[in-house]
């Protein structure tokens, strides 16, 4: 019978509590048995943002559930499992001490190897899970915790070329529609919202693109939207519909350019090194927008790179990323033990300089 690996992930750095089990045959195609997600929107939802001690609380109690969920979608038996891995970092320490000592025990009790995980080389190592994408890649890591351009050149070994410097976009999205009255998660209404509006009639500025590289800065953005808002209100005593759609749409057009510049400078330094088959990925909840993904996907078109955007499923946070990342640490015969710390900073790229930012949704690295 062929040789198989089973592997069960844990993921619960932020606000999503998550188990996956994902099956490795001989020739190394993964297969997602299981991938249970438990979101936790509805507990933060009241305090404009994750709180960490309800986040950790709310992990603690579902993680148990995620793995009897992902065990029984799968047909698993404890005894299956041939490894634990788990997000040891980044993210708010409370709710990775959690998943940390959830895998410890799994770890101690099945007497299988643990495997920490760089929560970002899960989502960075996505493409592969989903499409065994070779090495080098150019990976744009988007959503409301995350913005940054990897080179992913090894399953531990990524460049960074740029990030942001203050807040992610996603927050600036959720911003956006708090601002404006629109329901959470920002994101789909802001886009949703943007569709019928003119984002030509209020002018929104593009952060450091007159910089060169590849850093990003969307808090400015928010608070240029916070103005124009105001400024509409005094003026006309209030905001009618279109005045939403044309500051959605405005704001939207300015996180686009902002993207799109950025992608093609660091798609420039990418390029240098002459893959073979360029490609340019997508990872986390922003990729969602239609909007920014079409203007990726025509930079990408213009210059024959693929493009390449995971099941939405699998950009946001999911345990089935953290599985696979585990898998390649293992594949290279290496594993923790016992001391595993949990690290609320953890950057992929120890080389680059340290990004400032630290946003709503936890640190960043
Ligand atoms: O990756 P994700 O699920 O969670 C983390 O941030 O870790 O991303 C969620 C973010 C939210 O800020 C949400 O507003 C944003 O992704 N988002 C979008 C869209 N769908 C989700 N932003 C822009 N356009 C969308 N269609
Ligand atoms: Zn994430």
């Amino acid at each position: 019978m062929e040789k198989t690996l089973t592997i069960l992930g844990l993921e619960s750095s932020c606000d999503d509590t998550a188990a996956a089990i994902l099956r490795f045959n001989s020739r190394e195609a993964p297969e997602i048995l299981a991938s249970v997600v438990h979101g936790q929107t509805d507990l933060h939802a009241a305090f404009g943002g994750v709180v960490p001690e309800i986040a950790a609380r709310a992990h603690a109690e579902k993680l148990d559930i995620c793995v009897e969920e992902a065990l029984q979608t799968s047909g698993c038996d404890l005894r299956d499992l041939d490894a634990v891995a788990v997000t040891a970092g980044p993210g708010l320490i409370g709710g990775v001490l959690s998943g940390v000592m959830c895998a410890k025990g799994l770890s101690a009790g099945l007497g299988i190897p643990l495997i920490g995980v760089n929560h970002l080389a899960g989502h960075a190592l996505t493409p592969r899970l989903t499409d065994s994408t070779p090495f080098p890649y150019l990976m744009l890591l988007v959503s409301g915790g995350h913005c940054q351009f990897l080179i992913a050149r090894g399953g531990q070994e990524f460049s960074r070329l740029g990030g942001t410097i203050d807040d992610a976009p996603g927050e600036a999205f959720d911003k956006t529609a708090r601002l404006l009255g629109l329901p959470q998660p920002g994101g789909p209404s802001v886009q949703a919202t943007a569709r019928d509006g003119d984002s030509k009639r209020f002018r929104f500025p593009r952060p450091l693109l007159d910089r060169p590289g590849c850093d990003m800065s969307f808090s400015g953005l928010k608070t240029a939207l916070l103005r124009t808002r105001d400024a509409v209100i005094s003026e006309s005593g209030g905001l009618r519909e279109q005045d939403r759609a044309d500051l959605c749409a405005g704001f939207q057009e300015a996180v686009v350019e902002v993207l799109a510049e950025k992608t093609r400078r660091a798609l420039e330094i990418y390029l240098q090194e002459s893959p073979s088959e360029p490609v340019l990925a997508v990872a986390g909840g922003v990729a969602a927008n239609s909007a920014i993904r079409a203007e990726l996907e025509s930079i990408c078109a213009i210059q024959g790179i693929t493009f390449l955007a995971p099941p939405l499923a699998l950009c946001t946070d999911n345990a089935a990323m953290i599985a696979y990342a585990g898998y390649e640490r293992l594949k290279m015969g290496q594993k923790d033990d016992m001391t595993l710390v949990a690290r609320p900073r953890w950057p992929l790229d120890r080389t680059a300089p340290a990004l400032l930012g630290s946003g709503k949704k936890g640190a960043k690295a």
